[in-house]
């Protein structure tokens, strides 16, 4: 293994991405030392202390962006850190305090406990699309875009696209800092990644699709540029691993309309329940080419769109005339062969979670903000009572809010 007797580091390593890393990482023998906010948050670390090799490998450490050297000891001895912190979620009140300080700040941040530690070799840094594609330049089907385009502050600002400030700000900053002080430093720039949870909530990029198969009425009129998680930790070991490695990486595996995402879901999965409709039709933003080939010598093995959205969920439960259960819940429904009859396999799924304990902290909260659907309709009057049985077997044990059988 690669990274046997090597210490890296990884920031906000309970998200989605970075426990992807962490987990990879931990593969390949390295060290982890992983920040999170809070340690003590049975949601932010119980996955990560679950995966192979964290017993005896992997260190969390409490750190807050914000926080002035909250870094140093975190990076003190690694020769590798990979930083993915930062805020990505929408509704925001205040850009400043919420997006742009803990991005740019906080990169910044980091990277001066990075600068004072000269066993570290490589920073790798988890930047975005959002830094790449927003600049007024005109899109469409013939333009490629590439590593060589950056977004402008400017129009961001002016198109309150926050997120996309936030992260164009942070690379320009890093960039700069990096080359005044003499860091080797690689960005990695994904598109929206979707794929497997390894946490127990649902983050931003994976709200969309869960939002389509869990009974949305109609699908947004919105263009995405996807990317399967697994992809994009593996680019981040890559990039740390492959010594000629430098400047940005651009990962997406297919950019396509909503519409098309609805499609491809329906062909996997024809018992799905799915939107018909579009939300509307005003223009939305037009489809553009991504290309590919700085990723691919990186090593880059794209994971094709299909097989990313079939892992997204499990959509598989669906298929298999029972319910839909996100996260760690539909690893439990995936090991029951596919079955046909539906009061088997609720039981068999009430069995795993109750005899088991199965439901832990962390899955209760998901759970609450969730539905457990059933979609099959000639089997309705038997499993609809059998989901509502369960349900009201949940409310009764956890107290879960918001379960809805549909
Ligand atoms: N998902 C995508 O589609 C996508 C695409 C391109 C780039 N990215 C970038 O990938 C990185 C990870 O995103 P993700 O999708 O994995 O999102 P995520 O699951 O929300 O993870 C974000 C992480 O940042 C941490 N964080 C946020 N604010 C912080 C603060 N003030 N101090 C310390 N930690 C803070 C969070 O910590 P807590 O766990 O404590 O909340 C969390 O661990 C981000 O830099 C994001 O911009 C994501």
């Amino acid at each position: 293994m690669s990274g046997t007797g090597k210490v890296v580091c990884v920031t906000g390593a309970s998200g989605y991405i970075a426990s992807w890393l962490v987990k990879f990482l931990l593969q390949r023998g390295y060290t982890v030392k992983a920040t999170v906010r809070d340690p003590s948050d049975p949601k932010k670390s119980e996955h990560l202390l679950a995966l192979d090799g964290a017993k005896e490998r992997l260190r969390l450490f409490k750190a807050q962006l914000l926080d002035e050297g909250a870094f140093d000891s975190v990076v003190d001895g690694c020769v590798g850190v990979f930083h993915t912190a930062s805020p990505f979620y929408h509704n925001i009140k205040d850009p400043q305090a919420e997006m742009l300080d803990p991005a740019v700040k906080g990169t910044l941040n980091v990277l001066r406990s990075c600068a004072k530690v000269p066993s570290i070799k490589r920073v790798v840094i988890t930047s975005s699309i959002a830094a790449i594609v927003y600049n007024g330049r005109p899109l469409g089907p013939d333009v490629v875009v590439d590593e060589t385009w950056f977004s402008d502050p400017a129009f961001c600002e002016k198109s309150n696209l926050w997120y996309m400030l936030s992260k164009t700000l942070a690379e320009e900053a890093a960039w700069k800092f990096a080359k005044e002080n003499g860091i080797d430093m690689v960005t990695i720039n994904p598109g929206l990644v979707i794929g497997p949870l390894l946490q127990p909530t649902v983050n931003t990029s994976v709200e969309p699709i869960l939002k389509l198969i869990n009974g949305a009425k109609t699908f947004p009129n919105a263009t995405f540029r996807l990317i399967d998680v697994r992809d994009v930790a593996n680019a981040h070991v890559l990039a740390f691993e492959n010594s000629s490695a430098c400047g940005r990486y651009l990962l997406v595996e297919r950019a396509v309309h909503c519409s098309e995402v609805v499609q491809a879901l329906r062909e996997l999965y024809p018992a799905l329940s799915l939107p018909e409709k579009c939300a509307d039709e005003k223009l939305s933003t037009p489809i553009f080419q991504v290309s590919k080939e700085r990723a691919k010598s990186l090593g880059v093995n794209f994971t094709p769109l299909e097989v990313s959205l079939k892992d997204t969920g499990s959509i598989d439960a669906v298929t298999n005339g029972c319910m839909y259960f996100p996260y760690k819940m539909s690893r439990i429904v995936r090991h029951q062969p596919s079955c046909s009859d539906p009061t088997m396999e609720i039981n068999f799924i009430h069995n795993q979670i109750f005899q088991r304990r199965l439901v832990s902290h962390s899955i209760q909260d998901s759970i609450s903000k969730l539905k457990l659907q059933n979609s099959y309709g000639h089997h309705e009057a038997a499993s609809q009572k059998d989901c509502q049985d369960l349900v009201e077997e949940l409310y009764e044990v956890q107290s879960f809010e918001g379960i809805q059988v549909v």
